[in-house]
């Protein structure tokens, strides 16, 4: 893939790139592999007796990397080309010269005032013409020329004034790219969508089928008449809608591509990232799968999510994280050591649950544990955001627990975990970004649809079945795995079809639910029945949708009956496909219970379908996960996937190389929980060890929030129970 300082959203159209080659931060000279340890150091909010004392506090908790300048613009360029660089010299000299690492930011997230005000054709607009202005953060249009030309120069001055800088292990490049600015309605954004739609279409034909504008007479004739979807009397063109959104997902890659180019030409031996926001909480607008084809090693930031789904949540967006990573390391960029400032009310964590997470980032691949940030703010809008150095100062649980950490990662380090990677899951699951896109439009048949929530639900309910399960995305390899959830993937190409045919024809079970392979990629609808794409290796066919909803008289939920009675009924809840036709060799694994007059009475809510020498399961509903895990549970067994209820209570992650087997068990629930393992404990938290029996398999007592992490020789791995 080539890097250009050029690059363009239109660049990125239509294409997606190649992987850029893996390259992880280095430890500094004479420094040992650890994980990495650290955060967000903001040492411009503090004086050099401050950093003094920074520094002593870092090394007593064992960190090891700290990320600078990450909003530090200002303070570098303080008046149009004149720079200065000797306060961040005299911090990273400071903190290398004690063996602390540095990921030095880019520092172009936030513009400097003077930059806005010289230059207002860089604020972003929103849909109905606001404007951003300064006062908050990132300020700027993606597209814009002119923030293009201050970005590159500030990454190269920044670059060249590095160049030979021993300490900076890694570039960091923005910060949470379209956190704040990933929607802008302007003149630029207007001009930069024309090009996008000529890259990917050729021509303006092209795109009219794409979009369907031949519907409310939306034709165009060439594609300067495209406009970006401001404010409307009525509904979106969804065909535009949603390559806006692809759009500007793109724009926002190719903001980070150009000062990558930089730093690729005068630093070509450091490597670089960005940090993405992946979360299982809620859906995104940035494809961070085609994004991780852009840096070297991928980082994530995980903010917690208040309440008793936090951990399946977190669980859930590292997976991801790791199935985005292709299972090389990632680092964890930034999580929080207690509340963050952004709710609406910011609970504070419960007792272990700092530790927990970190250690399940570790689990599902995190070589690198980070928060935001060291020290906490003073002022700003962040000072009631928590840090490892609490406002309380170094006498606080909270550094206490930051000491503890840092001690325990270290453990796990000095135990080899290092050389170990996430062990392949029997079974993905399947996300794709652009199918959340399009079902999240105004004009779907139930507002209730949400593709982001749906493979979190299936990772949920495999959990509860003792499994733990890969995400994968769409672009992933999914289809070598023994099983594939395709949830709701509502956009589906032939091409995609196909592998699903052939995967299943080969022998592999798939999962297929509700609202997949509904339409192609340009979401036009697949004609001839639902679910056009797939109408034949899953066997069913229906002619309408079913949402279920609460207006009176309609129906809320169906109670879904299985054929099989040592099965719990299970009750079907926002979408049930009312299933019409099926091909002779369907079985029907669940049918509805409903009132005759609802015409749902008897339909088939679970199917499953012989196909080649696989097999293809269709769940026509939305179910929790708790019914999910019980109407599934049987199909996993006999497909040969190690499922059983009684681990459900604990999930179990394994990371696998050349020094052993590290399985991580962590607690799901908020109560008392315990179970078996085999192996040396190497750590744990909140949790006792009993006694051993003949075999070697001990009990372990989990308290909320414990976890434990222990190591089995290889040649054992196998005789690992629970
Ligand atoms: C994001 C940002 C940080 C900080 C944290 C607060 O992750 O990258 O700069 O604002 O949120 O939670």
């Amino acid at each position: 893939m080539v890097l250009s300082t050029q690059s363009s959203a239109a660049d990125l159209a239509a294409v997606f790139p190649s992987r850029l080659r893996y390259r992880w931060p280095q430890p500094l000279k004479g420094q040992k592999n650890a994980i990495w340890y650290g955060a967000d150091y903001n040492p411009e909010q503090w004086g050099p007796d401050v950093w003094k004392e920074d520094v002593r506090l870092m090394k007593k908790a064992g960190v090891n990397i700290v990320t600078l300048a990450v909003f530090s613009w200002a303070r570098l360029e303080p008046y149009e080309g004149q720079w200065d660089f000797g306060w961040l010299d005299q911090v990273i000299n400071l903190l290398g010269s004690n063996g602390i690492a540095v990921d030095l930011a880019t520092s172009t997230a936030t513009v400097p005032q003077w930059l806005a005000l010289a230059h207002p054709d860089i604020l972003p607009l929103d849909r109905d013409g606001k404007t951003f202005w300064p006062g908050a953060r990132q300020h700027w249009r993606p597209t814009s020329p002119t923030y293009r030309h201050y970005e590159i120069e500030l990454v190269r001055h920044l670059a060249e004034h590095y160049r030979t800088n021993p300490y900076i292990v890694s570039w960091h490049i923005g910060n949470e790219f379209g956190c704040h600015n990933l929607y802008d309605y302007s003149e630029d954004a207007n001009r930069a969508f024309q090009q996008w739609c000529r890259a990917r279409y050729g021509t303006v034909e092209a795109l009219n089928r794409a979009w369907g504008t031949d519907f409310w007479s939306q034709r165009l004739t060439s594609f300067d008449q495209i406009l970006v979807p401001r404010w409307v009397n009525g509904y979106q063109n969804p065909g535009r809608q949603l390559d806006f959104v692809r759009f500007s997902s793109d724009a926002e890659i190719a903001c980070e591509r150009a000062e990558a180019a930089v730093l690729s030409e005068v630093t070509p031996n450091i490597p670089f990232t960005t940090n993405f926001m992946v979360s299982g909480g809620s859906g995104t607008g940035i494809d961070y799968d085609k994004f991780g084809t852009s840096v070297n090693f991928i980082s994530n930031d995980h903010y917690f999510m208040p309440g008793k789904d936090h951990f399946d949540e977190l669980a859930y967006s590292a997976a991801l994280v790791d199935g985005m990573a292709r299972k090389m390391p990632w680092l964890l960029m930034e999580h929080s050591t207690s509340a963050v400032n952004w709710r609406g009310i910011n609970y504070r964590m419960r007792p272990g649950e700092m530790e927990r997470d970190s250690f399940a980032h570790l689990a599902f691949g995190a070589d690198g544990i980070l928060y935001f940030q060291w020290r906490q703010s003073q002022a700003g809008a962040e000072k009631y955001h928590s840090a490892m150095v609490p406002h309380a100062g170094e006498n606080s649980h909270i550094y206490r627990d930051v000491c503890q950490q840092g001690h325990d990662l270290q453990t796990a380090a000095d135990a080899g975990i290092l050389s170990s990677r996430v062990k392949k899951s029997d079974i993905a699951i399947i996300f794709d970004n652009e199918s959340a896109w399009a079902l999240h439009q105004e004009t779907s048949p139930s507002q209730k649809l949400a593709q982001f929530s749906e493979p979190m639900n299936w990772f949920r309910a495999l959990a509860d079945d003792g499994v733990t399960a890969d995400v994968v995305p769409l672009h992933g390899p999914w289809n070598e795995y023994k099983a594939v959830v395709i949830p709701n993937v509502y956009l589906m190409d032939q091409a995609f079809a196909d592998q699903l045919r052939d995967f299943v024809r080969a022998g592999g079970m798939a999962f297929v639910t509700y609202m997949s392979g509904i339409a192609d990629r340009n979401d036009r609808i697949y004609l001839g029945g639902y679910p056009g794409a797939v109408r034949d290796v899953t066997g069913v066919r229906f002619e309408e949708f079913n949402p279920l909803g609460d207006t009176p008289g309609m129906d809320s939920s169906l109670e879904v009956v299985p054929a099989d009675p040592a099965i719990p009924h299970a009750s079907a809840y926002d979408f049930a496909d009312p299933i019409s036709d099926m091909a002779d060799s369907v079985t029907v694994l669940a049918r509805y219970s409903a009132s005759a007059d609802s015409g749902m009475n008897g339909v088939p809510a679970m199917t499953s379908n012989p196909y080649g020498k696989g097999q293809c399961i269709y769940v026509g509903c939305r179910l929790s996960h708790q019914d999910l895990a019980a109407q599934i549970l049987p199909v996993l067994t006999d497909r040969g996937i190690d499922a059983s209820a009684e681990r459900g209570s604990v999930l179990r992650v394994v990371r696998e190389g050349e020094k052993g087997r590290y399985v991580f068990l962590f607690n799901r629930t908020d109560g008392e929980v315990s179970a078996q393992a085999t192996g040396t404990l190497i750590l744990s938290s909140r949790c006792t060890l009993g006694s051993r029996d003949e075999s070697g398999t001990c009990t372990l007592q989990f308290q909320s929030a414990g976890f434990a992490l222990m190591r089995q020789e290889t040649q054992n791995s196998d005789s690992e129970s629970e």
